[in-house]
C-alpha cells in the first residue's frame, strides 16, 4: 500500500476506529513478527539505546544507529507503517531535519518521529513538505531526560497542560499524521485526544484516553528485565526463557556424556 494511504487509514482509525496498535522494533526478525502479527505502526524508536544498544538513556543515540536498524527493520516491515526516530541533535535546524528526514528514508523509513510541540512546527511543516509523513511526540521526552532530572509525568499544571494543547494543535497545523503522547495524566491525555482531528498513540498515558497505544516492544515481551516502566504490561518472559535455554545448553556442553564422545581417530 502506498505510504500516503497507510497514512490517511491511520488517521481515519480516530474516527472509525479500532484503536491504533504501535510497537516498536530494531532489526529483521522483530519488525518481521510484529508486521506478520498486524501491527498497525512499527516505530524504529531511539529507545534502542537503551533496551539494545545497552546506553543508560537515548541521548547516546546517533543518526548512523537510527540508519542501520532503520535498514534493518525496514526489510522485515511489509504492511505496518515504518516509522524512524530522529536521532537527538539530528534535526536541530529545518535543514537538518530535511537532510536527516531524506536519509532516514533512503535507510526504508516510511515516516519519521521527532520530539517536542510549538517549537518544532517549522521543521514539521519543511519535512512534510518534502513528501515525508511526518509523527509528533509531546508529553515526556526522553532526549530531554537530563535538562528535566528524570522521567516524569506531564500534564500535572496548568502551565503543562496548556504546553500540551498548544503543542498539538501546532503539530496538527504544521501537517504531523498523528501524536505520540508519553506519560501524560490520562485525563489530560483525553482532552488533548478530543481537542485535535489526528489520533493520539498514548505511552504511559492510562488506556481509552488516546486513539491508540504504542509500548517498547522488549517491556511487552520481557526481553529487558533490568528496568521496565512502571506503567508496562509485560505479556511475556522472554528473558526467561533465554536464560533458560542458555543454562540447559551450557548443561548440555559440559555434560559427562558429551565428555566421553570417543576423540575422532588421528590420520
Ligand atoms: O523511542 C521510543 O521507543 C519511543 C516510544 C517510547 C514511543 O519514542
Amino acid at each position: 500500500m502506498p505510504v500516503s494511504d497507510k497514512c490517511s487509514a491511520l488517521r481515519a482509525r480516530k474516527e472509525v476506529g479500532p484503536p491504533i496498535a504501535a510497537l516498536t522494533a530494531w532489526d529483521y526478525p522483530t519488525a518481521r513478527l510484529l508486521d506478520e502479527a498486524g501491527t498497525d505502526l512499527i516505530l524504529v524508536g531511539d529507545s534502542l539505546g537503551m533496551v539494545v544498544l545497552g546506553f543508560p538513556d537515548t541521548t547516546h543515540v546517533t543518526l548512523d544507529h537510527m540508519l542501520h536498524h532503520v535498514a534493518a527493520a525496514a526489510r522485515g516491515c511489509r504492511e505496518a507503517l515504518l516509522v524512524a526516530d530522529f536521532a537527538i541533535r539530528s534535526y536541530d535546524s529545518e535543514a537538518e531535519a530535511v537532510e536527516t528526514a531524506r536519509a532516514l528514508g533512503d535507510a526504508g523509513a516510511e515516516a519519521v518521529k521527532l520530539e517536542g510541540g510549538v517549537r518544532q512546527a517549522g521543521k514539521v511543516k519543511a519535512i512534510v513538505e518534502e513528501g515525508i509523513p511526518v509523527l509528533g511526540h509531546l508529553g515526556m521526552l526522553p532526549q530531554r531526560v537530563k535538562e528535566e532530572g528524570g522521567y516524569r509525568t506531564k500534564g500535572k499544571s496548568t502551565d503543562e497542560i496548556s504546553a500540551l494543547l498548544k503543542g498539538a494543535e501546532a503539530l496538527e497545523q504544521a501537517g504531523c499524521f498523528g501524536i505520540v503522547l508519553e506519560n501524560v495524566v490520562p485525563g489530560v491525555a483525553a482532552e488533548v485526544t478530543t481537542s485535535i482531528g489526528i489520533p493520539t498513540i498514548g505511552i504511559g498515558c492510562g488506556t481509552d484516553s488516546c486513539d491508540g497505544e504504542i509500548a517498547v516492544t522488549s517491556d511487552v515481551i520481557g526481553s529487558y528485565p533490568w528496568f521496565v516502566p512502571p506503567f508496562a504490561t509485560q505479556r511475556a518472559d522472554v528473558a526467561g526463557e533465554i536464560r533458560r535455554a542458555v543454562s540447559d545448553y551450557i548443561v548440555h556442553c559440559q555434560s559427562a556424556e558429551r565428555s566421553t564422545v570417543p576423540a575422532p581417530a588421528a590420520p
